[in-house]
């Protein structure tokens, strides 16, 4: 297990954490969904006093510059018990998986998430998706079945349209 390096994701891997992400879309059958790029990834993770996600990395046991695993993830907030990490992406590349990779960067979301004083770690899974076993497994629950929380969103034409609504009033 040794031979696999954790790390805090840096800027100049936002080139081989953009290749991950696309990987993981076409995993999930999202790929048309992806519309950032590399540089969107450095303007917001890196080029900022105040970044909007951070991340982890898996590096290559042969290469330190690829990388074959990836967390993204930002910090939020819960009127009921304060800061809490979002967990966007957990990605192991397909010929690493179960050999501990994804544990690995789980622990160190864990250890990270601690360090900012988080209480709790959020994130969701499509409803097909094997990798919810490896949540059960860490001993994550299940809030859609447990308390009946839905996900919900607005994308940015409905946001645009509720704005102009408004201004009209
Ligand atoms: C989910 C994922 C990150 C797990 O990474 P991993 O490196 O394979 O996980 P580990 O090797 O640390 O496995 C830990 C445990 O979970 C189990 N597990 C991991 N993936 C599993 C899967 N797809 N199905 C069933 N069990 C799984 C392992 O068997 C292992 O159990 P063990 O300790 O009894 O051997 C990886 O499978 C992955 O990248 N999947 C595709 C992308 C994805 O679905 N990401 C999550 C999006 S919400």
């Amino acid at each position: 297990m040794d031979k696999f390096v954790i790390r805090n994701g840096k800027r100049e891997d936002c080139k081989e954490i953009m290749r991950l992400i696309k990987e993981l879309a076409d995993f999930e059958k999202k790929t048309e969904y992806v519309r950032i790029n590399t540089e969107t990834l450095e303007k917001d993770g890196f080029d900022t006093d105040n970044p909007a996600f951070y991340c982890i990395v898996a590096e290559h046991p042969e290469n330190a510059s690829e990388l074959i695993g990836y967390v993204l993830y930002y910090i939020g907030y819960a009127t009921w018990n304060g800061k809490r990490a979002y967990l966007n992406d957990i990605m192991v590349t397909e010929k690493f998986r179960k050999s501990g990779v994804g544990s690995l960067l789980f622990k160190q979301l864990c250890q990270e998430a601690l360090k900012l004083d988080c209480k709790v770690i959020n994130f969701r899974v499509l409803d097909w998706n094997p990798a919810i076993k490896f949540y059960k497994k860490i001993g994550a629950e299940d809030y859609t079945v447990k308390s009946g929380w839905h996900c919900f969103c607005l994308d940015e034409s409905k946001i645009k349209e509720i704005v102009q609504i408004n201004q009209k009033n």
